[in-house]
């Protein structure tokens, strides 16, 4: 049967050949994205709608995936490969605590990103587009810290090389957690963050240290990674799997949704930008 034989081989090609996943996929982060903007404050409201406007949009969700979409745009490749790393960190140490000079050097983590962008946004002296660029990393990148795959321990870029069978075929454990298990779940990511918004406010975690938020969240996520089953005993996936990290991975999402709005509001909220 050459027909069957060559598809298998050219599923094995691409299996083999396919990118490192880099984020929740557009799904995670447009639920994120929705979720916060329905909870911001009016005057960060509509700073997100005037700095989103060259984009002919309103919605945070539409924009909420470009710094993954930039790495098929030659035009941007540049800026893919400086942002490319700042989508995660990879914890020395499994005690999931955050060092900066080991686990973020040269700025190069989701932690030193976001302290970076969220200060671009916050700084109305400089260009709209300068703006609406970090803005565009902000959305994205407090959705990838947590996913708890994006602020893990092993030694294995955060599951991307832990291969696992997941819905009858061969996947990776970071894949499953950006999209496999939200995919599994057949609903528009329209209906997935009304069914999350319908849920009601979601209580968020303490935060332990006060003068790093995104360092927290980040140990925060490591911790799950480590602590709550999200490594499966085998390599299989199954529906008991999804039954008990679903849940997890939806309450990551409000978190991160909650969060996110906080987040606005605080760079973009007041008259004068200031928190
Ligand atoms: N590459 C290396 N570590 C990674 C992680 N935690 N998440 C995504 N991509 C990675
Ligand atoms: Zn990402
Ligand atoms: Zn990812």
């Amino acid at each position: 049967m050459p027909k069957l034989t060559s598809a298998v081989a050219l599923g094995l090609a691409l299996t083999l050949t396919a990118p490192m996943a880099m984020a929740w996929g557009p799904e995670g982060h447009s639920i994120v994205a929705a979720l916060a903007q329905q909870q911001l404050n009016p005057a960060a409201e509509a700073e997100v709608i005037r700095l989103l406007a060259p984009e002919h949009t309103r919605e945070l969700a539409d924009i909420a995936s470009w710094p993954d979409q930039i790495q098929d745009d030659p035009a941007l490749t540049d800026l893919w490969h400086q942002t490319r790393q700042l989508h995660y960190i990879d914890f020395g140490s499994g005690d999931c605590h955050y060092v900066p000079e080991r686990d973020c050097k040269d700025g190069q983590c989701v932690v030193a990103g976001l302290q970076h962008y969220v200060e671009v946004l916050s700084n109305r002296s400089l260009p709209d587009a300068e703006r609406l660029q970090a803005l565009k990393f902000v959305v994205h990148f407090v959705g990838d810290e947590h996913q708890p795959l994006h602020d893990s321990y092993r030694d294995d870029k955060g599951g991307n090389t832990f291969q696992v069978q997941f819905d009858g075929r061969g996947s990776n454990l970071h894949r499953v957690w950006d999209s496999g298990m939200l995919w599994s779940q057949h609903l528009s990511w329209q209906a997935y963050a009304a069914k999350l918004a319908a849920e009601g406010p979601v209580t968020l975690p303490p935060e332990t240290k006060g003068t790093d938020p995104y360092a927290d969240w980040a140990e925060e996520s490591c911790r799950i990674s480590r602590d709550q089953g999200v490594y499966p005993s085998g390599h299989v996936i199954d529906q008991h799997y999804v039954d008990a990290e679903l849940p997890i991975a939806e309450a990551q999402l409000r978190i991160a949704g909650k969060r996110l709005a906080d987040v606005l509001d605080a760079s973009l909220g007041t008259a004068s930008g200031k928190p």
